[in-house]
């Protein structure tokens, strides 16, 4: 008998507070086979987030965690309660319009990641694409990056750029955005789930890159040792 082993899917854990057009997107992307991830759950900290009757809808696991008037650590504690239980892999704020704690930040390291519609570092926080259009902006875009301690701030990932447009008014733009945005987000969790990056510093490297740069590296200069032996056993033979 043949035995195959299949790896157990990683599993995400989604945060969002909204609409939830980027959870839908990873979902949907999960689905059509294009990321190799199970959703274990969604957590809203909003009752009315249609994000979280959309999640409930395609047969997730959906759990309300309500925020409202509670402080931010006991929030976040029952949260990541929630996650641990449903033993995530890598959490994704999906539209999470609430900071989190340093707590809940280092209890997951390097495993929590955000989705931001501006070129970080330009445009952190609230209404980035406004942003963007009233600063005059000519390119803007989105940003997946680990999330830190500080706001919009971690290392980023992925980005993909949008052009400003002449034409443009928030919702355009925004649109444009979230747009490139759906393709972003699942490109990313698949990069962070093949286990291939590495954050030097601030700088998020493809392990695979670095270890061919280096092992071509490492083959030029062994050939170029390997020819000054031999001339130099040829200039001894010589003498
Ligand atoms: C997106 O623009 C995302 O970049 C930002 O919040 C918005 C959430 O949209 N963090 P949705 O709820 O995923 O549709």
């Amino acid at each position: 008998m043949i035995q195959i082993n299949v790896p157990p899917l990683k599993k995400l854990g989604i945060l969002l507070s909204g609409r939830g057009s980027n959870f839908e997107a990873i979902a949907d992307s999960i689905k059509a086979g294009r990321l190799q991830a199970e959703i274990a759950i969604v957590i809203s900290n909003r009752a009315d987030a249609p994000g979280l009757e959309s999640a409930r809808r395609r047969g997730l696991k959906a759990q309300l965690i309500p925020s409202k008037g509670r402080v931010r650590e006991e929030h976040d504690a029952e949260v990541s309660a929630a996650l641990r239980q449903a033993q995530v892999d890598l959490v994704c704020l999906a539209g999470y319009m609430r900071l989190l704690s340093p707590e809940f930040v280092r209890a997951f390291p390097d495993q929590i990641v955000n989705i931001h519609p501006s070129l970080l570092p330009a445009f952190p926080g609230m209404d980035a694409q406004k942003q963007a259009l009233d600063y005059g902006a000519k390119i803007t875009g989105c940003t997946v990056h680990f999330v830190d301690e500080h706001l919009d701030h971690g290392p980023i990932i992925l980005q993909k750029t949008v052009p400003v447009l002449e034409g443009d008014d928030v919702h355009t733009l925004s649109a444009r955005i979230l747009e490139q945005e759906h393709s972003a987000y699942s490109e990313a969790i698949a990069l962070i789930l093949s286990g291939d990056l590495e954050v030097v510093d601030r700088r998020v490297l493809r392990k695979r890159g670095r270890s061919e740069g280096r092992s071509s590296e490492a083959k030029s200069s062994e050939a170029k040792s390997s020819e000054a032996r031999s001339s130099e056993a040829r200039s001894s033979e010589e003498r």
